[in-house]
Parts: C-alpha cells; structure tokens; sequence
C-alpha cells in the first residue's frame, strides 16, 4: 500500500510548493488515476512516489511517503525501484538504448533476472503492449507513440508490483490508448499490480481506474472512488476538465425529468439509464 501524508514539497531554488499537503492513501492493488490541468503537480506527485523526489530532485521535503513500507525519504532510489516501475511523461529521456530489444534487456539485466528468462520476459512484454514486431528496431526510427510503447514494455518487463505511469497516452492514438489501459487492467486484476496513472481522456480513467484523484495548484481538489469523484462534475469543468458526455447526460436528465439519476461514468450506465428511463 502506498501512503502519502501532508506531503508539501518545494523544489530547489523555487518560490512556491509543486505540492501542498497531499494525502493519499493507495490500496495494494489499487488503480488510481490522476489528473488536473497543467502545472498541478502530478508528475511532481509520480516522483514522489517513484522516490525521484527526494533522491534525484531535491528541495524541501515535508511529510511522508510509504510504498509497501518503505518509507521513500530514507529507503534508496535502486530499493524503491525493485517494487516500483516508472514511466515517465517525456519517455525520450528515459530511454537509454539505440536499440528496442537493448532497451529492455538493460533493466534486466540490472536486476539481475536469470540470462535463461530474459528472451521470454523481452517477447511477453512486447507482445503484451503490442509490438513484437518492433523487437529489433532502432528506436530513432521509432514513432512517438511507439516509443512510449517501447518504454511501456521496458517497464512492465521488469514485473514491478507498483506500477506508475504518467500520461502514458500522450502520443498515442484512441485504440492503442485503449491498449495500454487493458493492459494496465489485466496486470491490475489478475497480478495485483498496484497501479497510478496519469491521463488527461478522463473518459479512459472513467473505464478502468478504481478511484481518482483530482490535483490543483499542487493540491489534491477531488479524491475518492471515480464515482464519488464525478459528483463534482461542474467544479472539475471549472478547472478545465473535460467531463464525460455521460456523466453530463445523468446530470441534465436529473435536472430535466426531476427524477434524481444515478452518476453515470461509462457507455453501458449511460445506456442502461436510457432504458429505464423509456420504460
Ligand atoms: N524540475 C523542476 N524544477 C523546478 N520546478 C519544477 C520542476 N518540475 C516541475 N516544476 C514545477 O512544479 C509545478 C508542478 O509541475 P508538474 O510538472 O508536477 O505539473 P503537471 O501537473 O505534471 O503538469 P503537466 O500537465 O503540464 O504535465 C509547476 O509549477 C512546475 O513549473
Ligand atoms: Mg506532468
């Protein structure tokens, strides 16, 4: 479990806190997801549990992280990084090899995994984001969208139980979106991966994570079960959120048939609604 507490951290040399008094508290085998606009603080908060911050960003620091444990201020960067995976928002800087087959088998190697599984590890990963065919590509050829695949499978190759991704997404188009978030799914389900996700398609959140939090200004404005979360439909709007038609719909036929509406945040709620409505 990963625990965040009145965590309020200033980077080097800055005037103001990236984060105010964030509290958290993530299950194991949780699936929360983030987001909020621009210059909120979530890849601030991504570091932080991946213990890039302190260990690699310094400024002040006060609070707590916990991640299964280990409290992240004084357990070391390649510790924390036995259990959690990162995926970074600019994948560019975190890819280090010319090569996508290197790319993979550099962490491994690092983390010692016997030589014997390494080729099968390399091929499920690859095969599990979608590009086993790109194995031995050069990654300067690579697309973006391809990249941050690439850099998806390096991670999910090393088996991380948290896994920490920020707008993995970005580049990519609505299917292999959709790809990567089944993904994220199936290793969530069926493994227990503990899983935080950055993203802006809030649609995509809606589908697959578990609860969600909403950063503003360095805080958290909105947290609880995704649910829970859309009930704030009008203030998430004001901070420039797109909210899903969806849960729009619920709201206006609330309003409009002045029968209270469940909070819809998926196609098959919003289609159910419908249909009892017609009843
Ligand atoms: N390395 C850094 N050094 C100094 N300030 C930073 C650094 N990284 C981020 N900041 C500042 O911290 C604040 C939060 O930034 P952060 O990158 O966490 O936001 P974000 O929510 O991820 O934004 P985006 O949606 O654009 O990715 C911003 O004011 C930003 O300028
Ligand atoms: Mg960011």
């Amino acid at each position: 479990m990963i625990a965040i507490r009145d965590l309020t951290f200033t980077y080097k040399d800055e005037k103001n806190p990236a984060l105010r008094e964030v509290s958290l508290d993530i299950p194991e085998g949780g699936f929360l997801g983030v987001t909020g606009p621009a210059g909120a603080g979530k890849t601030t908060l991504i570091r932080a549990v991946s213990g890039m911050i302190p260990h690699l960003y310094p400024g002040d620091f006060y609070g707590s992280v916990t991640v299964n444990g280990m409290d992240t201020f004084e357990t070391s960067l390649a510790e924390i990084s036995r259990q959690v995976g990162t995926v970074f928002q600019d994948v560019d800087s975190q890819i280090i090899s010319p090569m996508v087959e290197d790319e993979l088998l550099y962490g491994l190697e690092n983390f010692g995994v016997p030589r014997e599984e390494i080729p099968e590890r390399i091929g499920e990963a690859l095969r599990k984001v979608g590009i086993p065919d790109l194995r031995y590509r050069d990654i300067a050829s690579l697309s973006g969208g391809q990249r941050q695949k690439t850099a998806v499978a390096a991670i999910i190759a090393l088996r991380p139980r948290v896994l920490l991704l920020d707008e993995p997404t970005g580049e990519l188009d609505p299917h292999s979106s959709l790809q990567v978030f089944s993904l994220l799914k199936e290793l969530n389900e069926e493994q227990g991966v503990t899983v935080i996700v950055v993203e802006q398609k809030i649609m995509l959140l809606c589908e697959f994570a578990k609860q969600l939090a909403v950063m503003n200004g360095g805080r958290i404005a909105f947290q609880g079960e995704t649910r829970e979360v859309l009930a704030h439909a009008e203030e998430m709007q004001d901070l420039g959120i797109n909210i899903p038609r969806v849960t729009t719909l619920s709201r206006a036929l609330s309003a409009g048939t002045g029968r209270e509406q469940p909070v819809c945040i998926n196609l098959d709620e919003a289609e159910a609604m419908v249909r009892g409505l017609m009843k």
